[in-house]
């Protein structure tokens, strides 16, 4: 826990509320506020109620089984994923529907329809087989937002083995740390993606990385053809999906696993240098995906066009990319690539191409947006959305208003959705025909989930107030832990406030009783919606031969939310340049990936600590942000800091 505490701001003044639109609601899956109560009432049989619109092989015996911090829903249920996102809507007569309208960055264009996506789940699903993988392997995939990362997904969830999806922006030591730990049987990655125009070369990643992963029997290269070639050896452990995919039958039959069973991992930044596989099973978590997707996003299959621009490397991509939207049966748009190319208007010239009626994206982007100008939004037609969504960090109320405004045309309800890597699905969120929203705030918890806010000594917070955010019910779609590291999870979660689940954000409640989340209190930062551990960054950046001490902050960032900075001290007979602070952002980057290149090193001969020795992170992020130094007296020499203020703001 670092030093700030989310009871000691001044609360958040905001007297603008939007109440959603009369024929908007009149038409929503959920337009009774009674929906609260009920579900409060009685939460496991509100998720019970969910449970069932899914397809079982086997019904459950139990609907929860909480021993504390352990949960097991559904117990004794059988099912399987992919059946609930594909086979359940072609056996009902809705093969033909379009699942993915893809989109690649240079104009390429795919359509599949579910029965498409249902043909070549198998097929991969039966490669898989061919190639040894078994119930309860795990394989990681290493892909770009491509159709084929969507069907590996789901075709590992055919045959039972767990999937691990790893950003494909991260570096060869971040996914052999993440392969290593979970000791993956087989990497499913493509050869390259383009970003912004350029080829980058993921099968060299992945060869660098499996080259120290000896659990690896086989990797599976997905080719994207003509034009963008891999120029990296071939390893005899190789195998090409064009070779093997293809040929295999149309049908496999999908394993009935256990309601607990894993279905995947998916790894996230803590607050230590190792990043967490959390642990998410089956019959729980596709229960909240399919009930939070459906009320939040209001999805109407026949009619609807979503577009979510996560990456399916993240968790928004898991939960609202594919099972959750697959598991309503809607049509979607995915798009690789980035929102500024060619131009700054893709994204519109998207949603104006495919009719897109549900958008989901990230403050950060809003911010570019708004950065970027009006024009470009301007130059479409934009009146197909009806329904606008945010997630990944705390949105500011300009940035909320100008969505509102220049994308939704003041016509679409705003859901600003807090949730986690952890909780699996959306936690806190309007219900868009229901609530009445307030530009910034997530407004209220999903129904059936019940947060409290907490003070320091763990005594709750009511009324209007500040604090720490905790889930006080288990619920179908969290995690069931860390893999195989219960001690972590115990400790993380459960030990701060014990019996409750502790988020790692502070919340404050207003007089109306809406919730505003704003951000962590540990030492995790979020950069453009991502997280990141500033002890990852401090060991990357004290790998370096150069470095003797390095301490890591996430400063204020106009588009990013957050980026990292870092001071560091340097080994004797190392010069401090500039160059010298290139290269240990670049070294950073290699390490870790792109997305943790610290905006800044600067270089330091000391560090402020307290007398234990702990780094006083918190001054050090009022010298980045140029802020009055607050209480120095826990400091063991306050002399350092004032020699750090005078070296950042002539830097
Ligand atoms: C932050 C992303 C404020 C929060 C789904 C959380 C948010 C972390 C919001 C989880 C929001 C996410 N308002 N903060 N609407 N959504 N966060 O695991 O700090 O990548 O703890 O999951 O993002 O990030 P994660």
């Amino acid at each position: 826990m670092n030093d700030q505490d989310p009871t000691i701001d001044t609360l958040l003044h905001e007297s603008r509320s939007f109440p959603p639109p009369p024929e908007f609601a009149a038409a929503a899956h959920a337009n009774d506020p009674a929906i609260y109560d009920q579900a409060d009432a009685d939460w496991e049989g509100w998720w019970e109620r969910w449970a069932s619109r899914l397809q079982w092989d086997q019904p459950w015996q139990q609907v929860l089984d909480w021993q504390a911090p352990y949960a097991k829903w559904f117990v004794g249920g059988k099912l399987n994923a992919s059946v609930q996102c594909l086979d359940r809507h072609v056996d009902a007569g809705h093969g033909n529907r379009v699942a993915y309208y893809w989109e690649g960055e240079s104009g390429d264009k795919r359509t599949l329809t579910y029965a498409d996506m249902l043909a070549e789940v198998c097929h991969t699903a039966n490669a898989l087989k061919e190639l040894g993988v078994q119930r309860g392997d795990r394989v990681t995939l290493y892909m770009p937002m491509v159709p084929e990362l969507a069907i590996s997904v789901l075709a590992c969830t055919r045959i039972g083995a767990i999937f691990s999806v790893v950003f494909a922006g991260f570096s060869a030591t971040s996914l052999q740390d993440r392969i290593q730990d979970q000791e993956a049987k087989l990497v499913i990655c493509a050869d390259a993606c383009s970003r912004r125009g350029k080829c980058l070369d993921l099968k060299a990643v992945v060869d660098e990385a499996v080259a120290n992963c000896p659990t690896i029997e086989k990797v599976l290269v997905w080719h994207r053809g003509a034009g963008v070639a891999s120029a990296s050896p071939v390893s005899d452990r190789e195998v090409a999906w064009e070779d093997l995919v293809p040929r295999q039958k149309d049908q496999c039959p999908p394993a009935s696993m256990d309601a607990e069973d894993p279905l995947f991992i998916l790894y996230t930044s803590g607050t230590t240098g190792k990043p967490k596989g959390i642990v998410h099973t089956t019959g729980g978590y596709l229960t909240g995906a399919l009930a939070t997707s459906k009320l939040v996003f209001d999805l109407k299959p026949a009619q609807d066009v979503y577009w979510c621009t996560a990456d399916i490397g993240w968790i928004t991509g898991h939960s609202y990319i594919v099972f959750g939207p697959m598991a309503n049966g809607v049509t979607q748009v995915m798009y690789e690539g980035a929102p500024d190319y060619p131009a700054p208007d893709r994204f519109w010239s998207l949603v104006d191409d495919y009719k897109v009626s549900v958008f989901y994206t990230a403050p950060t982007a809003i911010r570019a947006f708004m950065k970027w100008g009006d024009e470009h939004p301007e130059a479409h037609d934009l009146s197909s959305l009806r329904l606008l969504g945010t997630v990944g960090e705390p949105i500011n109320p300009e940035a909320w208003m100008w969505y509102r405004n220049k994308i939704g045309h003041d016509l679409c309800p705003i859901v600003d959705t807090w949730w986690q890597t952890e909780t699996g699905g959306i936690m806190i969120s309007p219900l868009p025909g229901i609530t009445a929203t307030v530009p910034g705030s997530a407004m209220h918890t999903f129904p059936g989930v019940e947060a409290r806010l907490l003070d320091q000594e763990g005594k709750e917070v009511e009324g209007a107030g500040g604090g720490y955010l905790v889930l006080t019910r288990p619920w179908p779609s969290m995690l069931r832990g860390l893999w195989r590291d219960p001690e972590r999870y115990e400790e993380t979660y459960w030990s701060r406030f014990p019996g409750k689940y502790f988020a790692g954000d502070g919340a404050k409640r207003d007089e109306h009783g809406n919730l505003w989340v704003l951000g962590r209190v540990d030492d995790v930062m979020n950069v453009s919606g991502h997280r990141l551990s500033t002890m990852e960054i401090e060991s990357a950046l004290v790998a370096h031969e150069a470095v003797a001490e390095a301490a890591v902050i996430g400063v204020a960032h106009d588009l990013k939310g957050q980026a990292p900075v870092g001071f560091v001290i340097l080994r004797g007979g190392f010069e401090a340049t500039p160059e010298l602070a290139q290269t240990l952002r670049q070294h950073v980057a290699t390490e870790i990936g792109g997305l943790a290149r610290p905006e800044a090193v600067h270089f330091t001969p000391e560090l402020p600590k307290t007398r234990s020795g702990k780094i006083m992170r918190r001054l050090l992020r009022d010298v980045a942000e140029g802020k009055a130094l607050g209480d120095l007296t826990t400091l063991a020499d306050p002399g350092v800091l004032t020699g750090l203020k005078q070296e950042y703001e002539s830097a």
